[in-house]
C-alpha cells in the first residue's frame, strides 16, 4: 500500500550518505504497544488513566505493516508491549512476521496468561528475548499488587520455562514503599531464575503511578538504602547478572534524561497506533499525535509530527532551563512530569532543585511516605477501584 511503497522508497536511500536513519535519526528500538488490555491490576501501570479499548486496536495486518515498515527504515529491535501482549491472539504470527524480516524481538509479559506451548511456538516463532515483570518475591504481597491471584506463582513457573526453552530472561521488579524491604530477596529470586538481568526499576509517577502515590512513595531512607545494596549486589554479582537501576527523581537534585530527551532517541506505537515519544505523552492536553493509519510514512511522523517537534531539543525551553549547563543533558527532565506537577509541559520537571516547585514537590513526597496508607486505586477499564 502507499505508506508502505512510501517506508520502501524510504528504504531505498538508506544505504547512501544521508539516507532516512541516519538524516531522520530513527531510533533502533520501537516499543510497540499491541493493547492495553491486561489481566492485572498494578496501581502504578505506565499505561494512561484512559486505556484505548480492544475494539479500537490495530489488526493484525495494520500490526504486521507496521512491522515491514519499521524494518525498511532501519529499526532493529522491538519491544512487544502493553498492557499484556500475550493477551492478543495473534502474537506468535507478528513474532514471526517481525523475525522473517531480521528484526531482534523482545516480549515485555506478565506473564500470567502464557501456557508452555504457546511460550515454545514463540520460541519456534524466533523470539529472541523475555522480559518478565514480578510485584514482589512471594505471593501473598505480589498477588495483591498485581490485583491477580496465583499470579506470583505463575510468574516463577514462566520465567522456568522461558529458561528451558533457552530464551534470555529480565525480571523486571517495580519497587515502590509497599515492595522495597523484599528487594534482597528479589535479587535473589532474578538469581535463581537464571535470569541475565533485572531491573530494580522505581515508580515514576505519571498515570495510574499518579493516581496511587501516596500509598507508593518511598521513605528517603528507603531509597538510601535501595542504591546501598544494589551497588553492593552490583559487585557481587559481577558475571552472574547485571543490575539496571531507576531511582525516584523526586528524591533527586536533577531529573531524569527522561526517554534520552523527547522525541529525540525513542518512539511507541500505542494500541490503536499512535506514535507517542513516551508511553505517558497522552496526559499532557493540547497535543495531537499522528497515527500510523493517517496515510504518512512512520519515518515521516518521526521527522514532522508537531507534537513530537513541539519539545524536540532545547528551543522550546523557559528559565531556569533555557539559560542551565545542563540543558544538553537532561533535556529539562519530564515533560509529562512537568504537565502533571507544574501543570505545563514547558516548565522545568519540578523533580529539579532548579524548579521552583521543587521544594513542595520533595515535601509532598516525604509527607506521603510518612502517611499515605496502603490503599491501592487499581488500574482497569472501568477506572480503577480502591482497595486495601
Ligand atoms: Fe535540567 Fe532544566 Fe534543571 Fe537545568 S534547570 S538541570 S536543564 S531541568
Ligand atoms: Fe513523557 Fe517523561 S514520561 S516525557
Amino acid at each position: 500500500d502507499s505508506v508502505l511503497s512510501k517506508a520502501s522508497a524510504d528504504a531505498a536511500v538508506l544505504d547512501k550518505p544521508g539516507s532516512v536513519a541516519e538524516s531522520y535519526g530513527i531510533p533502533l528500538a520501537v516499543l510497540l504497544e499491541l493493547t492495553h488490555r491486561c489481566p492485572l491490576q498494578c496501581p502504578y501501570c505506565s499505561n494512561p488513566v484512559e486505556l484505548e479499548r480492544g475494539s479500537a486496536e490495530l489488526s493484525t495486518d495494520e500490526w504486521k505493516r507496521v512491522l515491514s515498515e519499521l524494518a525498511a527504515i532501519g529499526v532493529l529491535q522491538v519491544h512487544f508491549s502493553g498492557g499484556e501482549p500475550t493477551a492478543r491472539k495473534d502474537l506468535v504470527e507478528l513474532v514471526q512476521h517481525a523475525s522473517d524480516l531480521g528484526l531482534y524481538t523482545n516480549l515485555i509479559t506478565s506473564a500470567v496468561l502464557l501456557t508452555r506451548e504457546r511460550l515454545a511456538a514463540l520460541a519456534d516463532a524466533g523470539l529472541c528475548h523475555v522480559q518478565i515483570s514480578f510485584q514482589g518475591n512471594e505471593p501473598l504481597l505480589a498477588d495483591r499488587v498485581g490485583g491477580y491471584a496465583n499470579g506470583h506463582a505463575k510468574k516463577l513457573e514462566v520465567a522456568r520455562w522461558t529458561r528451558e526453552l533457552d530464551l534470555p530472561l529480565t525480571v523486571n521488579a517495580v519497587m515502590h514503599r509497599q515492595n522495597l524491604h523484599q528487594l534482597p530477596n528479589i535479587i535473589e529470586m532474578a538469581v535463581a531464575l537464571d535470569a541475565d538481568r533485572l531491573e530494580v526499576a522505581n515508580v515514576q509517577y505519571y498515570g495510574w503511578a499518579l493516581k496511587n502515590r501516596a500509598a507508593l512513595m518511598p521513605t528517603l531512607q528507603q531509597i538510601e538504602d535501595c542504591t546501598a545494596l544494589v551497588e553492593a549486589a552490583r559487585e557481587r554479582l559481577k558475571g552472574v547478572l547485571a543490575i539496571d537501576y531507576v531511582v525516584p527523581d523526586y528524591y533527586a537534585l536533577r531529573p531524569k534524561t527522561c526517554m534520552g530527551g523527547w522525541g529525540r532517541q525513542f518512539f511507541n506505537i500505542s494500541p490503536s497506533g499512535k506514535v507517542l515519544p513516551c508511553h505517558a505523552a497522552e496526559t499532557i492536553t493540547g497535543l495531537a499525535f499522528d497515527s500510523v493509519r493517517d496515510g504518512t510514512s512512520i519515518a515521516e511522523i518521526w521527522r514532522d509530527s508537531e507534537a513530537l517537534n513541539r519539545y524536540r531539543g532545547t528551543g522550546w525551553m523557559q528559565e531556569p532551563c533555557a539559560s542551565c549547563a545542563f540543558k544538553e543533558v537532561d533535556f529539562g527532565g519530564c515533560r509529562c512530569q512537568a504537565f502533571a506537577l507544574a501543570g505545563a509541559a514547558a516548565a522545568t520537571d519540578p523533580a529539579c532543585a532548579l524548579s521552583p516547585l521543587h521544594e513542595r514537590i520533595f515535601k509532598t513526597a516525604e509527607a506521603e511516605a510518612e502517611g499515605g496508607g496502603d490503599r491501592f486505586v487499581y488500574r482497569n477499564f472501568a477506572g480503577g477501584t480502591a482497595e486495601t
